[in-house]
C-alpha cells in the first residue's frame, strides 16, 4: 500500500481541516501573509477546496482543506488524488473510517492501464495504519474483482482469487465443479452455469475455531449475466461483468473478518457461474429440483441469481449457523426502489436489521431495510412446480426475489442484500466503478456482535 506510510522520519506536510463555520475563527489566528495566500487561492472552505500556506520563509509548507466536520469518506476521501504526490500528515485527528477514505479515494483499476497519477501518501502511526489498511484492502479487493472484465474473471479465475485469499489466512477451501455439482445435488448452480465455456462451481471456505459462533456469508457470483436464452438487450447487458458483485463483497468482507481475527467460525459460499447462451443452456419452462428438495420452474433464465443462491443458502443452513448474510446484484427492482447508492436489505431478525442499519450510518455505507412481505408469495406460484423463479407480476421484484430465497432458508437470523455493487458516479472515497456495498455496514455489526471486548 503506497497510500499510507508509517515512516515517521519522513518529512510530511501537515494538513489541517477546517469547517466553513469555523473558518472565521480560524482566520483570526493566521498571519497577514497566510491570509493573503488564502485569499489569492480563493479559499472559502467550500466542499473539496484546499489551499497552501507558507512558512516564515514564504515557502509553501502546510495545507488547509475544507471539511464538513463528519467522520466519513468525504472528510479526506478526495485528497489523495488532489494533492501533489508527496507525504502528508493530519493535524486534525480523524477516526479510522475517515482515514480509510484517503486510501479508498485513491483506488484506481490499473490492470490494463496505469493510473493517471500517483496518489499522495498519508502518514499514520503503525497500529492505525494496520487497521486502516485492513479495511481499505478488503474494499479494494472487492472493487478489483468487480472491475475485472468477465473475460478475465470467469468462475475459474474467481476460484483462483478465492483460494489465494483462503491460503493467506489458513482457511480450508473446497470447490465443487462441473458435473460434480450434479452429484452433490447442486442442480440449480449447474443449470445456470452449464452453457459457459468456464464450468460452474461452488466455492466453499471455512475458517476459525469450530467452537466459535458460526457466521456464513454467501455471494452471488454470476461472472457475466447475458440473461441466458432470455437474452438481455445490449444496454442492460453492458455492465453485467459486475454481476459477481455480491461474491466480491462477501469475499472482501470475509478477508476483513479473517484479517481482524474475529472470534467466529466463518464460512463463505460462492456459487460462481456464467449465465451464457449455448445449445445446452437451461430454458424457460425447464423444471429443476433444487438442493433443498423442492422444485423450481424456470419462467425466465435472466432470474438466475436466485437460482444459484438457493442451492448455496440451503447448503449453508445445514449446519444451522448463528447468522447468514448474503450479498447479490439480484434485481433491477431494488435499484428502482432505493437507487444505486443504497443497499436494499432484507432481514428475518429485527435487532440484526437495526444493528446493520446503524452500522451503515456510522460506516458511511448506506443500507435500507425492505419488507419480506409474505403475502406476495402468491406471485411465485407455479402450475407445475413448487415455485417459479420469476414472478408473474411486474411489481415488487426485489421483494419477490427475497421471498424466493427465503423458501430455502431455515435459520432464525438471515440477512439478504440486493446491491448495485457499482458507483455510477465518483464521490470522495468512492471512485466510479465497482464497489463493495454493504461490506462495512455488516462488518461493523459483526465486530460489535462477536468481537472480543
Ligand atoms: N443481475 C440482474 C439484476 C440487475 C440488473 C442488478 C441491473 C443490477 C442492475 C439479475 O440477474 C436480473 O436479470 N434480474 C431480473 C429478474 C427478472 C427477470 C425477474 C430483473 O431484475 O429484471
Ligand atoms: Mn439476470
Ligand atoms: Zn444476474
Amino acid at each position: 500500500m503506497t497510500t499510507y506510510s508509517t515512516d515517521q522520519t519522513q518529512p510530511a506536510t501537515p494538513i489541517e481541516l477546517v469547517t466553513a463555520q469555523a473558518l472565521k475563527a480560524w482566520r483570526a489566528e493566521q498571519s497577514a501573509s497566510a491570509l493573503a495566500w488564502l485569499d489569492s487561492q480563493g479559499f472559502e472552505a467550500k466542499p473539496a477546496q484546499f489551499a497552501w500556506l507558507p512558512n516564515d520563509e514564504g515557502q509553501p509548507s502546510r495545507v488547509i482543506a475544507a471539511w464538513d466536520g463528519q467522520q466519513n469518506l468525504s472528510a479526506i476521501g478526495h485528497l489523495a488524488m488532489l494533492l501533489p504526490a508527496a507525504t502528508y500528515r493530519l493535524d486534525t485527528p480523524l477516526e479510522e473510517l475517515a482515514l480509510a477514505g484517503w486510501g479508498l479515494g485513491a483506488y484506481r483499476y490499473t490492470r490494463f492501464r496505469p493510473a493517471d497519477r500517483q496518489p499522495a501518501t498519508l502518514l499514520l502511526d503503525e497500529a492505525t495504519a494496520q487497521r486502516v489498511n485492513q479495511l481499505v484492502d478488503a474494499v479494494n479487493l472487492g472493487r478489483d474483482l468487480i472491475n475485472a472484465p468477465a473475460g478475465h474473471m470467469l468462475p475459474s479465475q474467481m476460484e483462483t482469487v478465492f483460494r489465494e485469499v483462503g491460503r493467506r489466512f489458513g482457511a480450508e477451501v473446497s470447490v465443487c465443479t462441473g458435473d460434480a455439482l450434479l452429484e452433490a445435488g447442486h442442480r440449480t448452480i449447474h443449470a445456470v452455469g452449464r452453457a459457459s465455456i468456464d464450468a460452474p462451481r461452488l466455492l466453499d471456505m471455512t475458517w476459525g475455531d469450530a467452537a466459535h459462533p458460526k457466521v456464513t456469508l454467501v455471494g452471488k457470483g454470476v461472472c457475466f449475466d447475458s440473461g441466458g436464452l432470455d437474452l438481455k438487450p445490449a444496454s442492460n447487458m453492458r455492465l453485467m461483468k459486475k454481476d459477481m458483485g455480491g461474491a466480491a463483497t462477501a469475499l472482501g468482507l470475509a478477508q476483513l473478518v479473517m484479517a481482524r481475527a474475529l472470534p467466529v467460525r466463518l464460512r463463505l459460499l460462492i456459487p460462481a457461474v456464467e449465465n451464457a447462451v449455448s445449445g445446452n443452456a437451461y430454458r424457460p419452462g425447464d423444471v429443476i429440483e433444487t438442493y433443498h428438495g423442492t422444485t423450481v420452474e424456470i419462467d425466465n433464465t435472466d432470474a438466475e441469481g436466485r437460482l444459484v443462491l438457493c442451492d448455496a443458502l440451503a447448503l449453508a443452513c445445514e449446519e444451522s449457523p448463528d447468522l447468514i448474510v448474503d450479498f447479490a446484484t439480484l434485481t433491477g427492482s431494488a435499484r428502482s426502489a432505493v437507487g444505486t447508492e443504497i443497499g436494499a436489505m432484507f432481514a428475518t431478525n429485527d435487532d440484526t436489521a437495526q444493528a446493520i442499519y446503524r452500522g451503515g450510518v456510522t460506516q458511511d455505507d448506506a443500507v435500507w431495510r425492505m419488507p419480506l412481505h409474505d403475502a406476495y408469495d402468491y406471485m411465485l406460484k407455479s402450475q407445475v412446480a413448487d415455485a417459479v423463479n420469476s414472478p408473474s407480476s411486474p411489481y415488487a421484484g426485489a421483494i419477490t426475489a427475497a421471498l424466493f430465497l427465503k423458501k430455502f432458508v431455515n435459520v432464525e437470523d438471515w440477512v439478504h442484500f440486493d446491491i448495485m455493487a457499482f458507483n455510477t458516479r465518483a464521490r470522495p472515497g468512492r471512485p466510479e466503478g465497482g464497489e463493495a456495498m454493504g461490506l462495512r455496514a455488516v462488518f461493523a455489526h459483526l465486530e460489535s456482535r462477536y468481537g472480543a471486548a
